[in-house]
């Protein structure tokens, strides 16, 4: 209850346009702790870096929603830049998307633009044997992109497209049973939005427990699982439950965030599991560098000490 207190002030107060504008007015310095930089050169770079220790690599784009079609076109061009690019260097290349950020819920000529341009970046991705996951947002964009990962697989197949679920949802282990006939790839995360009470769970035992549901299911299922979390109890258990149900390491992987328990990412890919680092980058980096300080308090002290330096 305490971390759920703690995430929601952080939340609300970063939320604030003069705080945005205080820590902006730090620059990327701050920011860099989270995010590989500013460019998507850099963000190649992080990414050759890692796999120097044997961890992937899961390329973002930094944007959330934008609301005319022309600046959702614009970052969707970027994205498909962002796979030539990372084709070019020699990598397989695996990207996530926000689909508020290249058009979800815009309708231009009677289709929605976010579908659109979802089409054309798995179709690049698939062409270079890449993979795309639909990140997920807050709770009122889980129907609507749950649709369109559904409409993805049917066009483009399993094996290039994924999408994320969040534990912290009450919604969200009936979601998994019904993606099923898709054997879907799918990333599990505990949720990292600010979400009323009436949707998510407050207590932080309740999301992790239905986080290991989540996780068991869609492994017992027999479908790819991307155990995206930084907790090592859970991360424990998993290895455990894939050792005694005989589920092979091909068959998940764990997913962490650039720049949060290096360490950890390291021994578990010297261990022999498959490890992925998701490397965040761009100019727009405020929202999702504001929702990692909301998940620690120590975070807080960090960003603090970053503005008292000036
Ligand atoms: P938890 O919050 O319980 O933390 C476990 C431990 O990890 C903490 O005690 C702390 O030591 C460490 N830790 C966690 N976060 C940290 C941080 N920011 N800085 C330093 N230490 C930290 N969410 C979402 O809603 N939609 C999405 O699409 C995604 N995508 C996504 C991809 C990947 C690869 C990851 C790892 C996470 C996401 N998330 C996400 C974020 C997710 O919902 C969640 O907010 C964070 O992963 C933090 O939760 P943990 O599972 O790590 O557990």
């Amino acid at each position: 209850m305490i971390d759920q207190i703690y995430r929601k002030a952080v939340l609300t107060v970063s939320g604030q346009k003069f705080v945005e504008d205080l820590v902006r007015s730090r620059g990327f310095g701050l920011a860099q702790r989270f995010v590989a930089g500013e460019d998507s050169a850099s963000a190649i770079r992080a990414v050759q870096e890692l796999e120097k220790d044997g961890i992937l690599g899961n390329l973002d784009l930094l944007g959330e929603f934008v609301a005319s079609p022309e600046r959702a076109n614009e970052f969707a061009e970027k994205v498909l830049n962002l796979l030539d690019e990372a084709h070019a260097a020699g990598l397989t290349p695996y990207v996530s998307v926000k689909l508020s950020s290249v058009g979800q819920g815009q309708t231009v000529n009677g289709e929605d633009l976010g579908l659109a341009n979802a089409r054309r970046i798995v179709g690049r991705a698939k062409a270079y044997g890449g993979f795309v996951c639909l990140d997920m947002e807050d709770h009122p964009r889980v129907d609507v992109t749950l649709g369109q990962f559904r409409t993805l697989v049917n066009e483009f197949g399993n094996a290039h497209v994924g999408t994320v679920l969040q534990s912290y949802l009450y919604r969200t282990e009936a979601d998994r049973d019904s993606l099923d006939d898709l054997h879907p790839n799918l990333r599990i995360v505990k949720g990292a939005y600010l979400e009323p009470e009436t949707v998510a769970m407050p207590d932080k035992a309740d999301v992790d427990a239905s986080y290991r549901r989540l996780v068991y299911a869609q492994m017992k299922a027999g479908n790819y699982v991307n155990v995206a979390t930084h907790d090592e109890s859970i991360i424990e258990d998993v290895k455990h439950f894939v050792l005694s149900h005989g589920i092979e390491r091909d068959r998940f992987e764990f997913q962490m965030l650039y720049g949060v328990r290096r360490d950890l990412q390291r021994e578990l890919a010297a261990q022999g599991y498959r490890v992925r680092a998701y490397i965040p980058y761009g100019r727009d980096w405020y929202p999702y560098f504001s929702r990692r300080i909301a998940e620690r308090p120590a975070n807080v002290m960090f960003v603090l000490r970053g503005m008292l330096r000036g």
